[in-house]
This record gives structure tokens, C-alpha cells and sequence, in this order.
């Protein structure tokens, strides 16, 4: 028998009776791991050799944990303190305490919350006192003996609620590898008693087998397309891109148009075509993001004193207007939109794709941005899926349709709908989904039938029916994520962004 060299030295290495891990087999042939479990799987494959493959946890301290181990975990410095500053028989400040156990930034929190979980101390007002009755004892804390024996590479000797914890305090990470032994099977003893010997075989072409004509007669190494091989984590597109793009695949399908557009606009198209008196609160800088730069000169002339009229006077014979200041150059003034109806004020005037006629469909998935405080549920920029239909007689059934079946096709079927206000729309309301883990209804989007006052000065004579959604809420809800920050920006987790899959 013939077999490529690392084949025949690792079956030469393999014990029979003995289980030999690859990574011992791999030190002791000075080859590459990877090359070895190749080989392994070549062997089994040809029935030489037998290879278990066993699940192994991986413990590791995180950075936080390594820092802990040195310095101690935070509450039993912040113990220590109170234990030295006599809070057995007084509660001591609690802002000296910190200081002398030189806890910093988040490391006090920490400190104090396990410091309760523990009952090493308690605390009331400033004032921590010592705890009449602690967890453990603070001398030999388990989670600060565990530290020491994931460092020490004995995490098997560790109580797994211990682990649990710890990997909850993110002080340790756990990773599941796949660790392969190799035994000889009779077939393997049988072939090495009979002889096996060296095949010269070659693993890839080079230009020198080329240019030599060598490559005809050297037996080339069969590739196992079988064999486990090393991740490689190649470039993804974003969840957040993916679902975009989704929903767009899907508004497409509904008959829909994609609309473009700035995204600084003039307040004339966020605001004044939507009959947003200049003086609303949305209007001014706690919630907008002016821009520093010149006003935009190109407005419609026409569609400009038409959107002026319907501020001052109102539209229609019972019409009335705000009775409040209305002022060109503050429509001219350029701002980051806060929505992507301006979109929808652009194309329903005719400037963006030139008069419209009914029945038309229109929508956008796009950045808006709004001077937010960030929260789990808010984000100082988020995509918003702005769309609209323009038809004869549209009613509030036709827009609960539209969303009852535009939510059904991501799984969602369960909306609730709750009247609302709008300057622009009437009747307005809100939608709601509920968030698979929590429970809880949350707001999924905004939606309305427009008002005369808007619809008139665009020129627009029909019903025109229209929304604008949060794609990330509509994450929330698929994937079950609480907090927005975990889709977007620095604290998204990398694994989930490789790992994650937008299904159709
Ligand atoms: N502009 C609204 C928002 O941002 C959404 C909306 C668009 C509501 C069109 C009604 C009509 O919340």
C-alpha cells in the first residue's frame, strides 16, 4: 500500500489501543494541526484509522477578568475598604470608601451591586455598613477562586452556577471546539504489518512543476471536500443593509416605486409642504439638526406661495390657517431630515418624477435623523420606510390592509392600531407590534391619510394614503433584539453580524 507521507507518518504515530489527540499527534510529526486532522479524515475515510470527535468547552478570563484577578474583583475591594474604615460598627461614606479602594467608572456600580448580591454590605443613603450576614465568606469568595483556576486552565474544577455567573459578568468567555483523537483500527495494524510505503504525491501546482513538464507524472494530493477547515470570516453585509433590502424585495412586490432624495433638505419640503406650522415644536433645534449651510435658493415658485396660502388662510371655503408667522427664508433653511416625507413631497408635487397620475405606489427605505436622547428605542439616526399610495377614495381599511399584509410577509401578524395626531394627516395613526421576548407593544410606525391643506398646494386631487415605519423596530420585533443599540453602531456584536440570517 501507498499512502502521501503525512498519512503514513501519523498512521505510524497512531497507537492502537490509545486515543491520541491530534494536537499531540500534530507536536510530536512538527506539522500543522489543520494538515493533521486532513490527514486523520483521509485515513478514515480509507478505514485505517478510527477518529472521535468530542465537544470541548474552552474557558478563558475576558480582559475585565484578567484585571479583576489582579486587582481583586471590585466588591471585595470596596469591602476591604469599608472592612479598614471599622463599618462593622458604623456605616462609613460611601465616597471615601470608593476612594481608598480605588474603584473608577463603572467598576463602582459593579461594586456596589455585588456587593448587595453578596450581602458583604449594605447600603443606605451614602453609607455602606458591613453585611450581618455575607453570602461567603469575603476571604474566600468563589467567584474570585474561580478567576484564579480559569487562569490557571482547571475551569473544569469550577461549579458551572459559578461559571454561569461569571460568564453573565462577562469576566469569562466560553468557546466550544471540537477536540479529535485517533486510534488504529485492525484494518490500520493489518496494512502496517503488510508494509506501507511513501507516495510521493504533491499538494498544489506550482510554476515550477510547469514550467519542469514535472506536473504529468507527480500523483496529485485528493482534496476531501468533507473535512472540517478553519472559519474564515469574509465580509457581510450589514443585518440591518440585509433587512433593507428585504423590504424593499418585498414593497417592490407589492407594486411599489423606490423614491430618492437628499438627505439635507430644505425645511420647505420636511416641514412647510406638510403643513407644519413654523412654529412647532418639532421645528426647532432640540429636535432637528440644522445645517451651516446657505439656504436652498430652487424652490417652486408657484408651489412656495401655494404652501404659504394654505399656512395663512387655510384650504377650501371652511378652511383656516394658523394665524402664526410664515416665513420664506425659514422654509429655504437646509436641514438633516428628521423624515423621509419630504420624499414623498418632492414626488407628490411633480418635481421629483414629474406629474403623477392616479393609482401610484411609492416608497423609500432611508436615513432620517433627529436630535434624540439615545435610548434602548432610540437612536439619533434610524432607516425609516416611508411610503405611499395615491388613488380615488382611500380609506383607514385600505391602510390597515396594506400594512396587515406588508408585516405578514416578516411573520408579523399581529398589529395594533391606535388613533393619533398629525399636522398632516387625518385620520392618523400609530402602529404597534409586539415584542416577541418582552411582551410589550411597541411602536412600529406612523401612518395617516393626508389633509387637504397638503394635498392641495402639491396640486394632488385624489386620496393619498401614507406611513412611515422604523426598520429597526421591525428588527426588534423579528429578531427578538431589546435594545436598537444592538443593530446599530460600536456596542452591534460581531458574531451576530457574521452569524445572523435574513431569511426570505
Ligand atoms: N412622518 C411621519 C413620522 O416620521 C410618518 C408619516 C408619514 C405619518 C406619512 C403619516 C404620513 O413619524
Amino acid at each position: 500500500m501507498k499512502l502521501p507521507e503525512t498519512q503514513l507518518a501519523l498512521l505510524e504515530a497512531t497507537g492502537a489501543t490509545d486515543r491520541t489527540p491530534v494536537e499531540a499527534l500534530a507536536e510530536e510529526l512538527g506539522e500543522d494541526p489543520a494538515a493533521i486532522t486532513r490527514a486523520a479524515f483521509e485515513l478514515e475515510a480509507a478505514g485505517l484509522v478510527d477518529v472521535e470527535e468530542r465537544a470541548v468547552e474552552d474557558v478563558a478570563l475576558t480582559e475585565e477578568g484578567e484585571r479583576y484577578r489582579e486587582a481583586g474583583l471590585p466588591e471585595l475591594r470596596l469591602r476591604a475598604a469599608a472592612a479598614e474604615a471599622g463599618a462593622d460598627d458604623s456605616p462609613a461614606e460611601m465616597g471615601r470608601l470608593v476612594g481608598q479602594s480605588g474603584l473608577e467608572g463603572p467598576e463602582v456600580d459593579i461594586a456596589l451591586s455585588n456587593l448587595a448580591r453578596k450581602g458583604y454590605g449594605e447600603i443606605d443613603g451614602g453609607a455602606i455598613a458591613l453585611g450581618e450576614d455575607p453570602r461567603y465568606d469575603p476571604e474566600a469568595d468563589p467567584e474570585a477562586a474561580a478567576l484564579e483556576s480559569v487562569a490557571a486552565g482547571e475551569a473544569d474544577a469550577v461549579a458551572t452556577d459559578v461559571l454561569d455567573r461569571l460568564e453573565s459578568r462577562g469576566l469569562i468567555e466560553r468557546t466550544e471546539t471540537t477536540a479529535r483523537s485517533v486510534t488504529l483500527t485492525d484494518e490500520g495494524v493489518t496494512a502496517l504489518m503488510e508494509g506501507v510505503e511513501a507516495a510521493e504525491t504533491v499538494g498544489a501546482v506550482t510554476p515550477e512543476l510547469l514550467t519542469s513538464g514535472e506536473w504529468s507524472e507527480v500523483e496529485f494530493t485528493e482534496y476531501n471536500v468533507e473535512a472540517d477547515a478553519e472559519t474564515v470570516n469574509g465580509g457581510k453585509t450589514h443585518i440591518l443593509r440585509q433587512t433593507a433590502n428585504r423590504v424593499k424585495d418585498v414593497l417592490v412586490g407589492m407594486g411599489f416605486r423606490e423614491m430618492e432624495g437628499p438627505h439635507a433638505d430644505a425645511d420647505f419640503w420636511i416641514n412647510d409642504c406638510l403643513f407644519m406650522p413654523q412654529d412647532h415644536p418639532a421645528r426647532t433645534h432640540w429636535d432637528r439638526f440644522a445645517l451651516d449651510v446657505p439656504p436652498m435658493a430652487e424652490l417652486p415658485a408657484d408651489l412656495l406661495e401655494r404652501v404659504e396660502d394654505a399656512h395663512r388662510n387655510g384650504v377650501g371655503s371652511e378652511g383656516d390657517g394658523y394665524h402664526s408667522p410664515w416665513d420664506a427664508d425659514f422654509a429655504r433653511a437646509v436641514a438633516l431630515r428628521g423624515h423621509t416625507t419630504s420624499l414623498s413631497m418632492r414626488y407628490l408635487s411633480g418635481q421629483a418624477a414629474g406629474d403623477l397620475e392616479p393609482p401610484e405606489r411609492y416608497f423609500s427605505v432611508e436615513k432620517v435623523y433627529r436630535n434624540d436622547t439615545l435610548d434602548p428605542t432610540h437612536l439619533l439616526e434610524f432607516f425609516q420606510i416611508e411610503g405611499w399610495v395615491m388613488a380615488e377614495e382611500l380609506s383607514v381599511r385600505d391602510l390597515m390592509g396594506t400594512f396587515t399584509e406588508f408585516y405578514e410577509q416578516f411573520g408579523i401578524t399581529d398589529l395594533e392600531f391606535k388613533p393619533h395626531y398629525n399636522p398632516y394627516t387625518e385620520p392618523s395613526f400609530e402602529l404597534f407590534g409586539r415584542h416577541p421576548e418582552t411582551d410589550e407593544l411597541i411602536e412600529i410606525g406612523n401612518s395617516g391619510i393626508f389633509r387637504e391643506e397638503v394635498l392641495s398646494p402639491l396640486g394632488v386631487e385624489c386620496d393619498v394614503m401614507a406611513w412611515g415605519l422604523a426598520l429597526e423596530r421591525l428588527l426588534m420585533l423579528m429578531y427578538g433584539f431589546e435594545d436598537i443599540r444592538d443593530v446599530h453602531g460600536t456596542l452591534c456584536d460581531l458574531d451576530l453580524l457574521r452569524n445572523v440570517e435574513v431569511v426570505y
